[in-house]
């Protein structure tokens, strides 16, 4: 299976919480040893948001605020990277054209952000279609995709499964409430369904869950 794992800046760098990105590191290296293409996108967290706050307070424009988040986030991507060792490619891979290279490579692949205006999880989405992936799992802050915002609505209730058409329909409302936007960018959404990529999302930090949604078990929210 070729897979894209987008491990949200909000579980590895909201703290910075190194024996997370261990695990992380570990288990996909095990997912790749299974015979497994792997590419990892990671996201910068709060230390990003911090750099996108100072350079507003510079009074720079949204693409300046856009490429420091940028940068951060491909600073975490080089941890794993380095982390990583002889499994990775030497560089964290900047265009898509440099991941699809590094999976030929037999590697995994690890990219930051891409490019300003859009997020990580259009990048994940992205490099799947790209190369071609079967499916992307994001990690990310919450069991899953709820039916409303579940920061917002104590009754909101977790979904097992999904169609992008129903997932769209989750999404679009959300415009009108702020938040639920989060789960994943509508932007991503998109892409993942004109190329039939499955997406799960998965509760992060339980990194286990990952290797639940290669295996094809009961996790998070499937949507396909
Ligand atoms: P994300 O919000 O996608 O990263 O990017 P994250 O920290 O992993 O987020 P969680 O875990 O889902 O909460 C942070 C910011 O970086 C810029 C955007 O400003 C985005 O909001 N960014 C990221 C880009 O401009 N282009 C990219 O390709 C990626």
């Amino acid at each position: 299976m070729r897979a894209v794992f987008r491990i949200g800046g909000s579980v590895v760098a909201s703290p910075v919480n190194t024996e997370l990105m261990s695990k992380y590191v570990e288990l996909l290296k095990t997912i790749k040893a299974q015979g497994n293409e792997v590419v990892v996108v990671v996201g910068g967290g709060t230390l990003a948001r911090d750099f996108i706050g100072i350079a507003k307070n510079l009074g720079l424009e949204m693409q300046a605020q856009d490429e420091v988040a940028i940068s951060v986030s491909r600073l975490f991507a080089q941890l794993f990277l380095k982390k990583f060792g002889d499994d990775a490619c030497s560089k964290v891979a900047v265009t898509l054209d440099e991941a699809a290279e590094c999976l030929a490579e037999g590697k995994i692949a690890v990219m930051g952000g891409l490019k300003p205006g859009i997020t990580t999880d259009a990048v994940a989405a992205l490099v799947a279609e790209r190369v071609n992936a079967d499916l992307l799992v994001k990690g990310t802050d919450q069991e899953g995709i709820f039916d409303k915002d579940p920061r917002k609505f104590a009754d909101a209730v977790k979904q097992d499964q999904l169609s992008f058409e129903d997932l769209q329909g989750v999404l679009s409302e959300t415009v009108h409430k702020a938040g639920i936007h989060q789960i994943i960018d509508p932007e991503a959404v998109k892409v993942l369904k004109r190329r039939h990529v499955k997406l799960v999302v998965v509760n992060g930090f339980e990194p286990q869950n990952i290797l639940a949604a290669v295996k094809g078990e009961k996790v998070g929210t499937v949507v396909n």
